[in-house]
């Protein structure tokens, strides 16, 4: 559905603002017909094997690989600054256990505006230390709120770990195996950006009105709660629970497509083929899987994935990035509610590169609208309602 627009020199209306462009960036590059996706110009396959989630990171919010140097100070600082403020782990216990971690999160972002408030974003020192502490501090955050809504203590960040293992150590008080941290890095790193997505544009709204950066993360947080962004992988290992077997699939897939409803990890706005963080994710669910044994779900997501393809290919809906990362985490003992924090502490990365472009750049954004509403309505009095 499209229609024009008065006085102006667009021509049309797209709802859900579909193939207009928003900005200018050189952060990432999406080429959905032939599955490729580039950070910085370089392939995320190249990343994915030869980086690491914070070389990435510098990566991106920087512009440039860092050199070994800045690489080992920029880790330095992030370890330093992963401790959080014990105000802020007293108010995390006030949060009701039953809340989702990405309410927790969002809160918790933004209550870091309020220890860090002095704004100066024409200081780059002042953009330097807000991106080490968000970086640093959201999967601090993350973990403190699981271990608290199980009534525990937070663990606090262990020196001796990087930033993944350091991470699955704070969820579970045990130090990861080294290929389970390795493929975590990995998972990091092929969520860390992707182009102007909801939260990423939301991000950059939040930032076009000069806010700190706290609120910029916080409203691109809540924007990746949503089942329809963010929250998909959660759902994919509902979906993958409820089809129960794989003599289910074809039945399952029936029924939704004469429904008309969506089948959760399948299906994006610009790929049109299969996505290349699937494809990625796919070769790690196998690495781990058969180092440390099957997962019952992944016959039955392998089965999907052809039926699906058989009955939707043609319209271009394959797994996307959420299909495959369920499973990896599932394998790595993390709690489905926590999915979708973990891709919010990666995507803070392509976040905060937004953000500094956005800064660079800056106009506000205003769009229009086509109003639909009425004219010269009279105001009725209460009691002639
Ligand atoms: N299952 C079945 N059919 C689908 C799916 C799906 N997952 N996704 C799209 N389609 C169909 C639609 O029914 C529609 O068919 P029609 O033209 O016959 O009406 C067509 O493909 C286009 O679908 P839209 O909803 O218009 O596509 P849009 O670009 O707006 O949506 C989205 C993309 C939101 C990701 C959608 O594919 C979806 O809801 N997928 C399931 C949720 C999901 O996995 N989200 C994670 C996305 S990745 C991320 O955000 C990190």
């Amino acid at each position: 559905m499209t229609s024009t627009i008065p006085n102006s020199n667009l021509c049309e209306y797209k709802p859900g603002l579909e193939g207009i462009p928003a900005t200018e960036s050189s952060v990432s590059h999406v080429d959905g017909i032939n599955g490729i996706l580039e950070y910085r110009g370089i392939r995320l396959e190249e990343l994915a094997h030869k980086s690491s989630f914070l070389e990435t990171a510098y990566l991106l919010i920087w512009g440039n690989l860092p050199s070994e140097q800045q690489l080992q100070d920029f880790q330095t600082e992030i370890l330093y600054h992963r401790r959080i403020k014990y105000r802020i782990r007293d108010m995390m216990k006030c949060f009701p256990e039953t809340g989702h971690p990405m309410d927790a999160l969002q809160t918790s972002a933004a209550a870091l505006g309020l220890f860090y408030s002095r704004r100066a974003l024409d200081n780059p020192e002042y953009i330097r230390r807000a991106v080490v502490r968000l970086l640093a501090k959201i999967p601090t955050m993350v973990a403190a709120f699981h271990q608290m809504r199980r009534g525990n203590d937070a663990i606090q960040p262990n020196d001796d770990l990087d930033y993944a293992a350091n991470f699955l150590y704070m969820l579970t008080e045990r130090s990861p195996h080294p290929l389970a941290a390795k493929i975590f890095d990995v998972c990091l790193t092929l969520h860390a950006e992707h182009t102007i997505n909801a939260s990423t544009f939301s991000a950059m709204v939040t930032a076009s009105t000069l806010t700190d950066p706290y609120a910029v993360v916080a409203s691109a947080v809540g924007t990746l709660a949503g089942p329809l962004h963010g929250g998909a992988n959660e759902e994919v290992l509902s979906m993958l629970d409820e089809i129960g077997s794989i003599e289910n699939v074809a039945a399952y897939v029936d029924e939704k497509v004469a429904g008309k409803q969506k089948i959760m990890g399948f299906g994006h706005r610009v790929y049109k083929v299969k996505d290349p963080r699937a494809n990625i994710l796919q070769g790690l669910v196998e690495e781990l899987f058969e180092k440390t044994g099957y997962d019952p779900y992944y016959k039955i997501a392998l089965e999907l994935e052809k039926v699906v393809e058989g009955k939707l290919g043609a319209k271009g809906i394959y797994p996307n990035v959420d299909f495959y990362s369920g499973l990896v985490y599932r394998k790595l003992g993390i709690p489905s509610d926590l999915f979708t924090p973990i891709f919010a502490i990666a995507r803070v990365a392509g976040w905060l590169a937004h953000w500094k472009e956005q800064l660079n750049m800056n106009r506000i954004f205003r769009p229009t609208q086509v109003y639909t509403g009425g004219h010269n309505i009279p105001y009725i009095p209460m009691s002639e309602r």
